[in-house]
């Protein structure tokens, strides 16, 4: 961790920005969205994987959620979620008063979007049924008509499933290519490169002397982990 005393480096110093939780909850979401695909295209015995990897899905999104609220400063939805007036001023290029570390006001309009429908796609498997031989934990306490209409929203969400990570890989791109900016190194190491350093204030960490960025130590890794008991505690009480 570089600090603001030791000067600046050509392109500005390198910062945490993503804590390890956060970092694995992200590339495990990954995995665990693209199994639940590959599964459910399997079809027959693949569809036990499919409820499986479902479920790791929402254990994972349901620790997101505690963890924007007791998280990293970046991980948090507060500091993140930003109202239309942020957005409006972000697209026209107008630059904050201080620099923010982490996800910009639009790009959390896709975080939001993605956290949102998947969890929704996680909730509604849960009373889903194939009427063949797989049915979500909560078919057998809910009505057939209640079963059909979970079913048919759970199969229903595909394409904007689809769209919406295509999107989110499509921005990563531009900005890799438009921008010249690297989201993804970030993502896997949780440490950036700060550029324009010398123009921008920063609003985290601002006391002169203090290492720049997000802070991680045991009081994270307790966090996390309780963030992690509670949501399976959560999960499996519907099983
Ligand atoms: C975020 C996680 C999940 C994703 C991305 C997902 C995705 C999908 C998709 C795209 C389909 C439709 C497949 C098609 O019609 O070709 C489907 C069907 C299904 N899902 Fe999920 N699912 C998830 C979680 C779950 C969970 C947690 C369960 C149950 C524990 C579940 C149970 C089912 C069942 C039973 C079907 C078959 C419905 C049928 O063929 O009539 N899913 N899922
Ligand atoms: C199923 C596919 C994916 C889903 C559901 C997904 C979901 C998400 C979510 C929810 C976040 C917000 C992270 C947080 O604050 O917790 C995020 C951020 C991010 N994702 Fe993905 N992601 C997917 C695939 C990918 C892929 C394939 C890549 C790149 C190879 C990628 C790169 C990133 C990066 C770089 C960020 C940080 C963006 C920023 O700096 O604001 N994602 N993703």
């Amino acid at each position: 961790m570089t600090s603001r005393s030791e000067g600046l480096l050509a392109d500005g110093p390198e910062v945490r920005v993503w804590d390890l939780p956060t970092r694995l909850f992200h590339w495990l979401l990954l995995a665990g969205v693209t199994t639940s695909f590959i599964t459910v295209k399997l079809g027959g015995n693949a569809m036990i994987w499919h409820g499986r990897a479902g479920t790791f899905v929402l254990s994972l999104l349901v620790f997101r959620v505690l963890w924007g609220f007791i998280g990293s400063p970046t991980a948090r939805f507060a500091n993140f979620v930003k109202g239309p007036k942020a957005i409006w001023l972000y697209l026209r290029g107008v630059s904050p008063k201080h620099l923010t570390l982490g996800h910009n006001p639009l790009g959390a309009l896709s975080v939001v979007a993605l956290l949102g429908l998947f969890l929704f796609q996680a909730l509604t498997g849960l009373g889903t049924s194939d009427d063949i031989f797989f049915d979500g934990p909560l078919v057998k306490d809910l009505g057939s008509e209640t079963v059909t209409l979970i079913t048919s929203l759970h199969k229903s969400t595909e394409p904007f499933l689809l769209s919406l990570v295509g999107l989110h890989i499509t921005a990563i791109v531009f900005y890799r290519l438009a921008k010249k900016t690297n989201l993804v190194t970030p993502m896997i190491t949780g440490r950036k490169v700060i550029k324009d350093f010398d123009r921008e204030p920063f609003d985290l960490s601002l006391k002169p002397n203090q290492p720049l960025g997000i802070q991680e130590g045991p009081v994270t890794w307790a966090k996390a982990a309780l963030c992690w008991a509670v949501a399976w505690a959560l999960v499996l009480s519907v099983y």
